[in-house]
C-alpha cells in the first residue's frame, strides 16, 4: 500500500507543545466508498422494547481495503456503534450486553441525566462484569447531538472503538433525515500495516504528555468517506470529536456553514466562524448548518499539525440555489446561573510532563515517586489525583457555582462536567454559549458558570482520556 511517513512535526497550541507522528500520507487504496447519510447498524429491540446493544470484540480496516484489519472493541459489531435517535421527551431504553473480557458501562455524554443512568463505572454504578447486563432507562430533557461511549477505562474501552451516536430531536425538526448528517471523527494510532497498535495503549509517555495521539483520521470508522450533498439544500452536520485525545482543528473554509449548536445546545442564532479554524476538542460537539453552493465540494480538513490532512468529502450535486431556513432549531431551555451570589469554586490543575508536579494524594495518601510509576498517575485536581472518597465539593440543588479552572501545566486540556451544561464567564463577565466540555490551554484560567440543579454524584474530568486515567478526574454532588 502506498504510503509515506514525513516524520516529526511540531506545532504550538496555547502555547504549549505537542509533537506528534505526522498523519499517513498514503492515498492509493483508500476505504472512501460512499456512504449514504446517516448510520445503520443493526439495533435489536427486544420484546420489552429495550434496544439492545452488545459490546464486543470486532475487527474493521480503519486505513485501507489493502491494509491489515484492527482489533477493535465495538458496539453491535459496528464503529460507530448503533445510531440511537429519539424525539426530546422520548424515553430511551438500552440493554447493554457486555460480550468483552472486561467490566464496562455505558455513558451518554451531555445528556442531563438522572444520576443512576450516567454511566460511570465506580462512581454511579457496578462496572459490568463480562457477560453481566445492564439496563439504562431515561428521558433526555434537551434536544441536540450527544454520543455514547464506555465510561470504564475509557482511554482503552474508547480508544478501541466503543462509541456511537446519540441524537435527540426536536419536536419540529428544521431538518428532515436526508439533510440532517451525524459525523463522528476519531484519531487512530496505526502502524506500519494500517493496523491500530494496541501494544501503545496505556503508555505512561502518552499518560504524562498529550495522551494517546494517533496519525489517522476516520469518520464514521471510515476511512476518507464521501458524503453527497445537493447545492441550495441546507443541511445540518453534527461533528463529534471522539479522539482519546486530539484536538481537532478543521478549516473552516473547506466546510463552509455556520454553527448552530454547541455541545447539543442550539444557539439562538447562528454563528459565522471567524476563527482560523474551528476547533473541536475531545468529547465536544458542533452542529453546523451548511448551504453548499453548486460546483464547489467541501472537506473535513485537519490542520491543527501545519500539515492538511483531507479526511472527508462532501460531493455537491445539482445546481440549485438556496438559503437557510427561516428558523433555527430552537434553544433548550436551561436554567441560568445566578452570578449575582455564585458560589466560587478553584480547580488547581498540576502535574504532567515538563510541569510543576507538587505533592499529591491519591486514595487518600500521599504519593511516593514510586508510587506515581506504579499507579501512573501523574495530573491532579487541588493535590488529589483520581476519584478521592469526599467530593471536590458539594452544591446545594440550584446553588450556583462559578468554578474557576487555572492550568498550572505545560498541556491543553478538555474538561468535561457530566449532569450539567455550563456557560463560560469571559473576562468582562460576558456569558458564553452552553457547553459541557471545555478546552483551557496551558497557563490560562477558564471561568464556567452553572445552576447544580441535578442531584447525585456527576464526574468533573479531562476528556483526554490519558489524563483522564492519570488523575484528571474528580467528582462533585448535588443534594
Ligand atoms: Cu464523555 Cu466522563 O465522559
Ligand atoms: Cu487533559
Amino acid at each position: 500500500m502506498a504510503k509515506g511517513r514525513t516524520g516529526m512535526s511540531e506545532i504550538r497550541v496555547s502555547g504549549s507543545r505537542l509533537t506528534r507522528r505526522n498523519l499517513l500520507a498514503g492515498a492509493a487504496g483508500l476505504v472512501g466508498t460512499a456512504m449514504a447519510p446517516g448510520i445503520s447498524v443493526g439495533l435489536a429491540r427486544a420484546a420489552d422494547g429495550f434496544l439492545e446493544i452488545t459490546a464486543g470484540p470486532g475487527q474493521r480496516k480503519l486505513y485501507s481495503e489493502d491494509a491489515g484489519a484492527s482489533d477493535l472493541w465495538l458496539y453491535n459489531g459496528g464503529l460507530p456503534g448503533p445510531e440511537i435517535r429519539v424525539r426530546r421527551g422520548e424515553r430511551v431504553r438500552v440493554r447493554l450486553i457486555n460480550a468483552l473480557e472486561e467490566a464496562t458501562s455505558i455513558h451518554w455524554h451531555g445528556i442531563r441525566i438522572d444520576n443512576a443512568m450516567d454511566g460511570v463505572s465506580g462512581l454511579t454504578q457496578d462496572p459490568v462484569p463480562p457477560g453481566g447486563t445492564f439496563e439504562y432507562d431515561f428521558v433526555a430533557p434537551d434536544a441536540g447531538s450527544y454520543w455514547y461511549h464506555a465510561h470504564n477505562k475509557s482511554w482503552n474501552q474508547v480508544g478501541r472503538g466503543l462509541y456511537g451516536p446519540l441524537i435527540i430531536e426536536e419536536e419540529d425538526p428544521v431538518f428532515d433525515r436526508d439533510h440532517d448528517l451525524m459525523l463522528i471523527m476519531d484519531d487512530w494510532r496505526l502502524d506500519d500495516d494500517g493496523r491500530l497498535d494496541t501494544e501503545s495503549f496505556g503508555s505512561l509517555m502518552d499518560w504524562s504528555h498529550a495522551g494517546r495521539l494517533g496519525n489517522w483520521l476516520t469518520v464514521n470508522g471510515k476511512s476518507k468517506p464521501s458524503f453527497p450533498l445537493k447545492a441550495g439544500e441546507a443541511c445540518r452536520i453534527r461533528l463529534v470529536n471522539a479522539s482519546n485525545a486530539r484536538v481537532l482543528e478543521l478549516d473552516p473554509d473547506r466546510i463552509g456553514g455556520q454553527v448552530i449548536a454547541y455541545d447539543g445546545q442550539a444557539l439562538s442564532a447562528a454563528e459565522q466562524s471567524t476563527a482560523q479554524a474551528l476547533v473541536i476538542a475531545p468529547g465536544q460537539r458542533v452542529d453546523l448548518m451548511v448551504v453548499p453552493e453548486a460546483g464547489r465540494d467541501l472537506a473535513l480538513v485537519e490542520v491543527s499539525t501545519g500539515d492538511r490532512f483531507v479526511f472527508a468529502e462532501f460531493k455537491v450535486s445539482g445546481d440549485g440555489k438556496g438559503a437557510p431556513p427561516a428558523r433555527l432549531p430552537r434553544a433548550n431551555t436551561l436554567a441560568e446561573p445566578d452570578l449575582s451570589n455564585p458560589r466560587h469554586v478553584v480547580l488547581d490543575m498540576t502535574g504532567g510532563a515538563m510541569g510543576r508536579m507538587g505533592p499529591m494524594r491519591h486514595k487518600g495518601r500521599e504519593l511516593t515517586r514510586d508510587d506515581i510509576r506504579a499507579t501512573g498517575q501523574v495530573w491532579a485536581f487541588n493535590g488529589i489525583a483520581n476519584l478521592d472518597e469526599e467530593p471536590m465539593f458539594a452544591a446545594a440543588r440550584g446553588e450556583t457555582i462559578l468554578l474557576e479552572t487555572v492550568n498550572n501545566t505545560a498541556w491543553p486540556h478538555a474538561i468535561h462536567l457530566h449532569g450539567h451544561h455550563f456557560r463560560t464567564v469571559g473576562a468582562d463577565g460576558a456569558l458564553g454559549p452552553w457547553r459541557d466540555t471545555f478546552l483551557i490551554g496551558s497557563a490560562e484560567t477558564v471561568k464556567v458558570a452553572f445552576q447544580a440543579d441535578n442531584p447525585g454524584k456527576w464526574l468533573l474530568h479531562c476528556h483526554m482520556l490519558e489524563h483522564a486515567a492519570a488523575g484528571m478526574t474528580t467528582w462533585i454532588s448535588v443534594t
